[in-house]
């Protein structure tokens, strides 16, 4: 959508206070023993509380209220039995609809103290979104944003998972434009005030491939290589773009 009244940059907003303080609770509860269920059951008390719905679950029927990834796994993880180990890099990936609009946003963290190979991952996808986050400016090229992503990401030795993108959102988790997280030159249409986009370098430290896993819904990498994934919603504007869910 494209956020052109107060009265929408302010739902917006809303809705993005709630998926932070959803991630912020989770992420206080990452250690060696927590169930990936439980961390779920976390962000389902907060949203509950602040009267918003999971996304996924409302737009998919996602069986969770959030998806929770580990290790290989890059995105849509179900929530369940799984018990973190030390080391364990978790991706916590919040959605949610508050009075009809929405917001998405994901964070990476390592269980415990971790490999310096899992924390460089890490590092590098969010790196990743700072700088696709500096690129989202009004009038420049809807493609900029895969640019940076790309030129960060490889630069470090790393690679996109080129089938997962991110997305324009605001009445709907996923709208239009689809953003991807590397440079396609065929996409050079100047992105304008006020657009609503959920950018997410999600990245590798394989080849990138992913395929879905036989559940249903997680994807996977192909060669079995660590996955991590940062991602926030933004609002286009002139100059440096409005984080939402920050
Ligand atoms: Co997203």
């Amino acid at each position: 959508m494209s956020a052109d009244s107060a009265a929408e940059l302010d739902a917006l907003r809303a809705a993005g206070a709630v998926v932070a303080e959803a991630l912020r609770h989770m992420r206080r509860a990452v250690r060696p023993g927590v169930t990936t269920g439980e961390l779920d059951a976390i962000a389902a008390g907060v949203l509950r509380r602040a009267g918003a719905r999971s996304a996924p679950q409302l737009d998919y029927g996602f069986p969770g209220t959030t998806c929770i990834s580990v290790n290989d796994e890059a995105v849509h993880g179900v929530p369940g039995p799984r018990r973190l180990r030390d080391g364990d890099l978790v991706k916590l990936d919040v959605t949610v609809e508050l009075d009809g609009f929405y917001a998405d946003a994901c964070e990476s963290v390592v269980v415990g103290r971790g490999r310096k190979s899992a924390h460089r991952l890490v590092a590098t996808a969010r790196a990743a979104l700072r700088q696709a986050i500096a690129a989202a400016t009004t009038g420049a090229p809807l493609n900029a944003i895969g640019g940076a992503i790309e030129r960060t990401v490889t630069a470090r030795g790393y690679s996109v998972c080129t089938e997962l993108s991110g997305h324009g959102i605001g009445r709907r988790i996923h709208e239009p434009p689809t953003v991807l997280s590397y440079y396609d030159p065929a996409l050079a249409q100047p992105l304008t005030d006020g657009l609503v986009l959920a950018v997410e370098p999600i990245i590798a430290a394989g080849d990138g491939a992913v395929a879905e896993a036989g559940d249903g819904w997680t994807y996977r990498t192909v060669d079995g290589s660590l996955a991590a994934h940062a991602e926030h919603t933004l609002v286009v504007r002139d100059g440096r773009p409005l984080v939402l869910t920050a």
